[in-house]
């Protein structure tokens, strides 16, 4: 979603803050914003699209001053315009904002009808009009910001600036991110430690309802009822570093290509390889008395959802019920007191998540997370927390924290099946030996990277790709369409390959590819019998399997992806691979921006 930056310095503060929006633009990208205090006068610099456009405009005329806000936008309310661009200024108050304000309409009307006028199509601007309000009618910035959150409906993190009073931000969250960072004679408030990296790993993380005055030479926070409160300051461990592409062109290619080392960091966590154990942080709650559980995410960590669901039923003989999370809440699931709920999010912050969360909370479960960003929201409010550890991913495509979710939950099968009676040791021992080779595979499926790239070309003109798999790969073949459509904008679709025969097999002809994810193993002769029924009505197949499933079922492809032969548990994983880097070659091909397509956000913190 937006991202925000604040900034109350020692030295001009315009460069920073553009290089901290630098740092978030993975979380929006249609048009940015800087506003600050120079000689009691706001200064501010919006532009529409990308963040170059606010750069050539900050090269023309820069604001001045030592203090300031800043933020990128994903749009809800209001086109990706100039106008609607924040901050947001409204007399002695400027605003950014992230997030959603549900009830601004009746907000935006009351305030109208007071005759204050509106100079954007946003949610946001009534917040900065009520503060306003306030301060006009003489009370201090603190005082407005206290009297104005409650009235708010949603979700936000915001930050304020007060045209006379050039030494203060307010800063507020519920519902949205806002961390804040302690320098050096300055502070910092920003939508992740990752934009403050350079300045300070000194953070404290908001919690819910929170609000913050920074000034140069301090930080007090209160929280919702407004009493003074202490957040721990920890060392956020983000480095500048991180958040370079290193010598890739794209970070998605160059999260593709850790997946090795991230999915082996993760694994340390969860297997004990010399005593062949899977290992599951303590938690008070007997995983062996669960009889059914309940998993709920969204996007691509839904489809790591999918695939664990597979392996639950299958190794721990336990009942999933699985959903995306913005339905979960909607169709009132029946949730018997007592059960888990299993969410699964990389940013720990995506809203449909939180709120499927927060639900499934006040209907009696214990709530698992498997979450990669471990300050967030999600994993703040975990009873169980299972971390990924694939660092920070900054491609709005995930790649990593999905490789890695695989892990973490192939070992919770594991151990569920354990705690269920329905897994001997030796064959817990031979499971750890199978996910230990999960890396090493993983390089191996990397080293296809440009066989991958030279048949890009195949796909790239196409309108129209399918995706088909079985059991297991039936989630990868909606990953990879997933992957394809959201970076390289080609419409695609996965399927359960035996579900072509019900229908979409009359959109088979010769100008779409099918792309054929088929590990040899028990379901192999079946897909392939798919595959065929393809073939035979024109369908350009593209196969991915490993030698030997290519040596059965190659011929007739129009190209062939060799994947190494693995056991069926870390397929997945493995041939998550293939997919990213045809969808990344495909984009590259075609010329899109790769790791910040259009309309998207990393991090989606508006239901
Ligand atoms: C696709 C993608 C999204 C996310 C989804 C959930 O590449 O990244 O589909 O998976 O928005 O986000 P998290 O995992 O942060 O909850």
């Amino acid at each position: 979603m937006c991202g925000i930056v604040a900034i109350v310095g020692r030295d001009a503060v315009a460069q920073r803050l553009f290089d901290g929006l630098k740092r978030l633009e993975y979380r929006g990208y249609d048009s940015a914003g800087i506003c600050t205090v120079h000689d009691g006068q706001f200064e501010r610099q919006r532009a529409e699209g990308k963040l170059d456009n606010l750069a050539a405009k900050l090269r023309e005329d820069r604001p001045e001053g030592t203090i300031g806000i800043a933020h990128t936008r994903w749009a809800t309310h209001g086109a990706p315009t100039e106008g609607n661009a924040h901050p947001h200024i409204v007399g002695p108050v400027a605003l950014v904002h992230n997030g959603i304000i549900e009830n601004f309409k009746p907000l935006r009307d009351e305030l109208i009808e007071q005759g204050r006028q509106f100079q954007s199509e946003t949610d946001s601007e009534v917040v900065a009009h009520l503060v306003a309000c306030e301060v006009e009618g003489g009370s201090s910035p603190e005082e407005a910001v206290a009297t104005v959150l409650p009235r708010l409906h949603g979700a936000f993190a915001m930050s304020f600036l007060f045209r006379d009073h050039p030494d203060l931000v307010i800063g507020a969250r519920m519902g949205a991110p806002l961390t804040v960072g302690y320098g050096q004679g300055e502070n910092y408030l920003g939508s992740d430690a990752i934009a403050l990296a350079p300045w300070t790993r000194h953070i404290a993380y908001l919690d819910e309802g929170d609000w913050v005055v920074a000034r140069r030479d301090g930080v007090q926070i209160f929280d919702r009822s407004n009493q003074p409160v202490t957040r721990e300051i920890v060392d956020s461990g983000a480095t500048a570093e991180v958040i370079s592409k290193g010598n890739h062109a794209h970070f998605m290619r160059k999260e593709i290509f850790e997946q090795p080392i991230v999915v082996a960091q993760t694994l340390q966590s969860y297997v004990r390889p010399f005593e062949g154990e899977v290992a599951i942080p303590a938690f008070d709650f007997d995983l062996g008395s669960v009889d059914r559980v309940t998993i709920v995410a969204c996007g691509t960590s839904f489809y790591a959802g999918m695939v664990a669901k597979y392996w639950f039923e299958r190794f721990a003989r336990v009942p999933v019920d699985l959903d995306v999370a913005s339905e979960f809440r909607y169709r009132d699931p029946v949730l018997e007191p007592g059960g888990l709920a299993l969410f699964i999010s990389q940013s720990g912050e995506t809203a449909d998540t939180l709120a499927a969360l927060r639900h499934a909370r006040e209907q009696g479960q214990k709530i698992a997370v498997v979450v990669n960003v471990p300050t967030s929201s999600m994993a703040r409010e975990a009873d169980l927390l299972l971390p990924t550890r694939a660092g920070p991913e900054i491609g709005v495509a995930s790649t990593k924290a999905f490789t890695c979710q695989l892990a973490v939950l192939a070992a919770l099968a594991a151990n569920f099946a354990r705690s269920r009676g329905r897994m001997t040791r030796e064959e817990e021992r031979e499971i750890v030996a199978h996910l230990q080779e999960a890396p090493e595979a993983l390089t191996r499926a990397l080293n296809h990277d440009e066989d991958i790239g030279a048949m890009a070309h195949l796909v790239a003109p196409a309108r129209d790709v399918l995706y088909l798999g079985r059991g297991p790969d039936y989630p990868m073949a909606l990953e990879g369409a997933l992957k394809l459509k959201e970076i390289s904008y080609i419409h695609a679709e996965g399927y359960a390959a035996g579900e072509m025969k019900h229908g979409p097999i009359a959109l088979i002809d010769d100008q779409v590819p099918v792309i054929v994810l088929a590990p040899s193993g028990p379901l192999f002769e079946k897909t392939v019998s798919n595959m065929q029924e393809v073939r035979a009505r024109g369908g350009r197949i593209i196969l991915i399997s490993d030698a030997e499933g290519i040596a059965a079922a190659g011929d007739g492809c129009i190209a062939t992806i060799e994947m190494p032969k693995v056991h069926p548990l870390i397929a997945p994983l493995v041939y998550a691979v293939p997919v990213q880097l045809l969808a990344y070659h495909v984009a590259v091909l075609k010329g899109t921006d790769v790791d910040q397509p259009r309309n998207l956000a990393k991090s989606v913190t508006v239901e």
